[in-house]
């Protein structure tokens, strides 16, 4: 099978062939049709992993994906062969991913393709949706209650402003320049520039406080500023660990530090508001499987408009 794959860390990767593998117990084998990048591939890629999970080379990155069931293992009774699939491959070994014609995955990190989405564009709701999903959760925003998201153009952000106007929540994304426009397609009801803006003083000018903040980007130096906008009793959730709970709490304020559970489950969930007509694909940039490499690349510059996908 073809994949694209890297010899090294850090290293550009090229087409290789391997062996089509077979799924053990637990397991389905996915012939692919899309796979999404996300910044947890650049971290596999560039080794940012090397010594917190065993990996296998050539390193195949990728995490999201989706295509058609093609091999099941033993133990698995919620997917036969035939069916179409979206989902993670849900593996603790680092490096069989799905930027390739099949890849292994776990049957308790792939959900049934939603009706209504495309095999390409159902790759780009996996990791991102579902953390977008939890991210609001975190934060739990009642209709008309107003919510800050940072980082609102990146995959998770696209996400996330979708399903906080799904809970008639009054959105204000924070985006560079070139994408206030898509911010505000997504639903955001006001977009802060914030190369040009100071994000504090724009929002206080037409805001006294915000119910919440989602954010899918600072560090937690970069977070602990905002947070003076958030009213007393409101919440905070981040996607970097940046949300000093501790110190949030001293202020009456609930800061979770998300950690993304792709799961049959959480996949249903993230479906079921696809099918209601709540959540659409975010802006789609595909990449053949050869330019896979341009794919990462981009996704490391941190400024990708939504989702990047390798069609395969
Ligand atoms: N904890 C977990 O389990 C988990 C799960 C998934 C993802 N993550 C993490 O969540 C983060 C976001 O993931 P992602 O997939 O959404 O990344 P992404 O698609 O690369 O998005 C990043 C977005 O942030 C915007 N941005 C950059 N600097 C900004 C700033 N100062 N203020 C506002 N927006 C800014 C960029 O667009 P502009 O052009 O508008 O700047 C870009 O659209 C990553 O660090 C990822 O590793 C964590």
């Amino acid at each position: 099978m073809k994949v694209f794959a890297l010899d090294e860390f850090g290293k550009p990767g090229s087409v290789q062939d391997l062996p089509v593998p077979d799924p053990a117990e637990g397991e389905v084998r996915v012939k692919v049709a899309a796979a999404a990048i996300n910044p947890m591939d650049v971290f596999v890629t560039k080794g940012f992993l090397k010594d917190r999970a065993p990996h296998e080379f050539p390193i195949v990155p990728g995490m999201d994906l989706s295509g058609t069931v093609d091999a099941v293992g033993p133990g698995v009774n919620g997917f036969k062969i035939g069916d179409s699939v979206f989902g993670v491959v849900g593996k603790t070994t680092l490096g069989r991913g799905s930027v390739g014609e099949y890849v292994i995955a776990s049957a308790g990190s792939i959900a049934n393709r939603p009706a209504g989405i495309g095999a390409i564009e159902a790759a780009a709701f996996p990791l991102a949706g579902v953390s977008a999903v939890e991210a609001v959760e975190a934060v739990d925003p009642k209709p008309g209650q107003t919510v800050l998201v940072v980082g609102a153009a990146g995959g998770v952000g696209s996400f996330a402003v979708q399903v906080l106007k799904a809970n008639g929540a009054h959105v204000i994304a924070v985006a560079g320049p070139a994408n206030a426009e898509y911010v505000k397609k997504l639903g955001a009801d006001e977009v802060i520039d914030y190369t040009s803006q100071d994000v504090v003083a724009a929002v206080k000018a037409k805001h006294s406080a915000v119910d919440a903040i989602v954010d899918t980007v600072s560090t937690a130096e970069g977070l602990a500023p905002l947070t003076v906008l958030i009213r007393e009793g409101g919440r905070v959730s981040s996607m970097r660990g940046a949300a000093n709970a501790e110190e949030l709490a001293k202020r009456n304020i609930t800061g979770t530090n998300v950690r993304t559970s792709t799961t049959t489950e959480s996949l249903n969930q993230l479906a079921r508001l696809v099918e209601a007509g709540k959540v659409k694909a975010p802006h789609i940039s595909t990449y053949p499987l050869e330019r896979a490499g341009e794919a990462i690349d981009k996704s490391a510059d941190g400024h990708a408009r939504g989702k990047l996908v390798v069609t395969v």
